[in-house]
């Protein structure tokens, strides 16, 4: 079994690594989040766009699950089935989802808009989709989860209603948009009935693939400085985005996890707010000015900044990565000169690991070790041995800097500029 997940804030092309990957996966399945995802994937010049679905499900021969620890909008994952049905891909019978999972509901999405709009200046950036204050309501053990979609509506319905009933009630005294539930109510039905055949328990699901010896790829979602515990707090989504989640998430053990791949950009972007040691505001406006890094999902301009080799290095502890992915490398071709960050300046002393508090990140100034660019393009590279030499020693001299070996590297979208190391 392989988890394959995000070394940075997201973003990192994991849609891309892992619709390469699960050529030979039987099944994919996606252990935390929500649709506040979005894992970009272009076929033959096709692009599809994935939230919620495992991006497996673009290879027919592959079975999908959301499980347990992701989050779910009925109404959105139901539009989002129904895009694949329209460009002709199959989901019933390859696409199952957990009965374990929490629903997001409308009122997660109006918590969600409502308490970033308090924060003001302040505000974490979220994509505006329900996520945290979903994952809320689970920890405050008042959620409702996707199994209940299959009770008879009378039901469901008298759940939902009084769930909307005490969100409208607390709204009015903290100012957030209250719930008119008739139209809500009504697409809720429609989506439960569309999702029934889709429900499963999951963790069976899950051991039975792992029992029978299947080829599964674990799908996170976000990446390693957004988990709630060891990302950027409070910055951060309110998942874990890390390998632990990968297990809590699914069911699976950590023992029956062979293979960690992290994926990451050859420089770093980060969507939302909180701490970003390296951002150049330069190297943004170069990638911006290429098309590159506006984001999937809400469609904002990523911030950009420099490889942070300190940030990584933690990330490769923390999840046990047996092998880098780094995608994006086409996006450094133009420049003479490549900076990273091999260190933090902090109050007069050098940092090898980031600040646990956010407000001293704000303290931090990157040490940079400079490389030498390789100025060609690298995206017609199909094989390691392809690449501009500087390109090959800038991607080595990464691999040594945090301390994990180079397993895949991306030069482009299309799924053959993919290609292993070596
Ligand atoms: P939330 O997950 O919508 O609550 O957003 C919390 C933070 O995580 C914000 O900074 C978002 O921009 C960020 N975020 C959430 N999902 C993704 C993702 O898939 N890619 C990149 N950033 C994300
Ligand atoms: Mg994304």
């Amino acid at each position: 079994m392989t988890v394959v997940l995000g070394l940075q804030w997201g973003d990192e092309g994991k849609g891309k690594i892992l619709d390469v990957m699960a050529g030979e996966a039987d099944w994919v399945f996606r252990a935390q989040g929500g649709n506040n995802a979005g894992h970009t994937v272009e076929i033959g010049g096709e692009k599809y766009v994935l939230h919620l679905v495992p991006s497996g499900i673009l290879r027919s021969g592959v079975s999908c699950l959301i499980a347990g620890g992701a989050v779910v909008d009925p109404v959105s994952l139901v539009s989002e089935i129904q895009g694949l049905h329209d460009r002709g891909v199959r989901t019933r019978g390859r696409l199952h989802l957990a009965a374990q999972a929490h629903l997001v509901l409308p009122q997660h999405r109006a918590v969600d808009r409502g308490s970033e709009k308090k924060r003001g200046r302040g505000k974490i950036g979220t994509t505006g989709r329900g996520i945290g204050p979903a994952y809320a309501d689970k920890a405050a053990r008042v959620g409702l989860r996707a199994g209940e979609l299959a009770l008879p509506w009378p039901e469901l319905s008298r759940r939902i209603l009084e769930r909307i009933r005490i969100h409208n009630h607390a709204a009015r005294h903290l100012g957030w948009e209250s719930i008119a539930p008739s139209a809500d109510l009504r697409e809720i039905q429609t989506a439960s009935r569309f999702l029934r055949p889709y429900l499963c328990d999951g963790v069976a699901l899950a051991h039975q693939a792992v029992h029978t010896g299947k080829n599964i790829l674990i799908e996170g979602a976000q990446g390693t400085f957004l988990d709630i515990d060891h990302g950027t707090y409070p910055y951060v989504t309110s998942s874990h985005c890390t390998a632990g989640g990968a297990c809590t998430g699914t069911g699976v053990p950590p023992t029956a996890i062979r293979r960690v791949v992290g994926v990451l950009k050859a420089y770093t972007t980060r969507v939302g707010s909180g701490p970003f040691v390296t951002e150049d505001g330069t190297l943004g406006h170069l990638l911006h000015g290429m098309g590159r890094e506006f984001g999937s999902t809400t469609g904002r301009a990523r911030r950009c900044g420099w490889f942070d080799a300190v940030l990584v290095r933690r990330a490769v502890r923390l999840n046990g990565v047996t092998e880098l992915a780094m995608t994006n490398l086409d996006g450094l071709d133009g420049l003479e000169k490549i900076p990273v960050c091999v260190g933090y300046r902090w109050r007069g002393k050098i940092l090898r690991e980031p600040p646990v508090e956010a407000s001293e990140w704000d303290w931090c100034r990157p040490v940079y070790r400079i490389f030498p660019g390789w100025c060609e393009p690298t995206t017609e590279a199909r094989r390691w041995r392809d690449l501009p030499a500087k390109a090959r020693a800038y991607l080595s001299a990464l691999s040594r800097l945090v301390d994990a070996p180079l397993g895949i590297l991306s030069v482009g979208a299309g799924r053959e500029q993919t290609f292993r190391h070596g």
